[in-house]
């Protein structure tokens, strides 16, 4: 089956992929003649663990290429993929559907035979009906249907995820929709992913509840991680006791210092906008966002408080390691680092820091912070040392180096990677998040 994939970015570029890599024909599409040239040159144009093998051997197979030209790209394409950005307006909050718009009326205008439009990008209710309408709206006599198909993948996990969903959701309003959907998505049915057939909204709305639900899950748990500190309690072994409950779910209980990311903030806030436009307040969703929110800079205070309060703290200089939102990605959108970075240099911080992938777009986000070459060049020096992200690489840090190199042996763990008694026995002070 012959698959255009319209946006090559992160979504459109893995999905893209896989297709591929399940024997779909598969061209994939991009406005920006740099990516493609790049692509074409075997050049990712984001970082993803196995993406660069993954179209290679594809290329090379034959079934995957790209191109910057629409309308030759979908001729004969059964399934036409929108996977194009939806940033946050500014100023409201709301999806920016301009891309999406206008890729459906370049499909109108182009569309040379019977075919599905899928909208695989992110988009708020009723988006679909109205690239069905602009479609109608351009005349073009080929049989076409608009399906919503929402993606769930996590960066630095998009493949695994891809391959191996949980599920599968599509948003078809008649038949045609479906079927050319499970020929989509029949090399998944081997593997036995279930696929759920719903109506367009209802799959459109899946997709915002879903991350919904995730970011009220880890926010719940860090005001948890609070209490925890306050109580004397572990907020783990919390995790561990309630996610033990089938109808909990073990994962997405890791207490942190908030959510970031190119999804969660975004898609919370839309959604907050999908429900004032239809008067049907989320308040659950609203705490959501304003938790997250104040505890990011929150995370700066108690760097601060662990180099003895704000007037200690002035002139001193903390250890950053880690700065993208999660580790196996150079995003940087939305990352707790930012606004830590911020409080400590509003607070006469010095900072210094190491991230194996995100720097080199970390740094334009903060200027003032010296990036390393490594994270022991950071904690050269440093009054303590801050674990932000948790990268493997930080996971084993050679303790005894680290305590001959910082100026003081302070180490606050955000992510709760290290064993309070390891630290401690190693003669570290150690601050971690829900662990009195
Ligand atoms: C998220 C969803 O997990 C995907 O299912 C969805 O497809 C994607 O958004 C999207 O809408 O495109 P992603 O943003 O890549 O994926 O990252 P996650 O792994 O979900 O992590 C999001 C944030 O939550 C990170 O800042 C992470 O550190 C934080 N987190 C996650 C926690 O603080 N605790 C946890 O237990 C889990």
């Amino acid at each position: 089956m012959k698959i255009a994939m319209v946006g090559s970015g992160y979504v459109g570029l893995v999905s893209g992929a896989c297709f591929a890599d399940f024997g779909h024909d598969v061209v994939c599409i991009d406005k920006d003649p740099a990516k493609i040239a790049k692509l074409e040159d075997g050049i990712m144009p984001i970082y993803e663990p196995g993406l660069d093998a993954l179209v290679e051997s594809n290329v090379k197979a034959g079934r995957l290429s790209f191109s910057t030209d629409l309308p030759s790209a979908i001729k004969e394409a059964a399934a036409i993929f929108i996977a194009v950005g939806t940033p946050s307006r500014r100023g409201d909050g709301h999806a920016d559907l301009s891309f999406v718009y206008a890729v459906a009326e370049e499909i109108g205008a182009s569309l040379s035979n019977d075919a599905v439009i899928v909208t695989k990008s992110t988009v708020p209710v009723g988006t679909g009906d109205e690239v069905e309408r602009i479609l109608q709206a351009s005349g073009n006599s080929n049989k076409f249907a608009v399906v919503s198909n929402p993606e769930f993948l996590r960066e630095g996990a998009a493949i695994g995820d891809f391959k191996r969903p949980d599920r599968i959701v599509i948003g078809a309003e008649d038949e045609f929709g479906r079927e050319v959907m499970n020929e989509v998505y029949r090399p998944l049915f081997l593997n036995e992913s279930p696929i759920l057939f719903v109506n367009r909204r209802s799959s459109e709305l899946i997709k915002y509840a879903a991350n919904a639900f995730l970011a009220t899950k880890i926010t719940f748990i860090n005001e948890m991680a609070d209490l925890c500190e306050k109580v004397g309690a572990n907020v783990q072994d919390v995790s561990r006791g309630i996610g033990m409950d089938n109808r909990i779910g073990a994962k997405f209980l890791n207490a942190g210092p908030g959510y970031g990311g190119s999804c969660f903030p975004k898609d919370t806030l839309a959604l907050l906008k999908t429900a004032e436009d239809y008067d049907s307040p989320t308040r659950i969703v609203e705490a959501v966002v304003n938790v997250n929110d104040s505890r990011k800079r929150a995370m700066g205070r108690k760097v601060i408080d662990a180099l003895g309060g704000p007037d200690a703290a002035r002139g001193k200089k903390v250890a950053m390691l880690g700065l993208t939102f999660k580790p196996n990605t150079d995003d940087m959108r939305d990352s707790p680092a930012i606004a830590i970075a911020l409080a400590l240099r509003d607070a006469g911080v010095d900072v210094a820091a190491f991230d194996p992938e995100g720097m080199e777009i970390a740094q334009p986000l903060m200027p003032d912070v010296n990036m390393c070459e490594s994270a022991y060049e950071a904690i050269e020096g440093a009054d303590a040392v801050a674990i932000v992200t948790e990268w493997d690489a930080f996971r084993a840090l050679d303790l005894r180096r680290v305590k001959e190199l910082a100026k003081a042996p302070v180490l606050v763990d955000l992510r709760n990677i290290y064993t309070p008694e390891d630290v401690r026995a190693a003669g570290f002070t150690y601050e971690s998040i829900g662990r009195a």
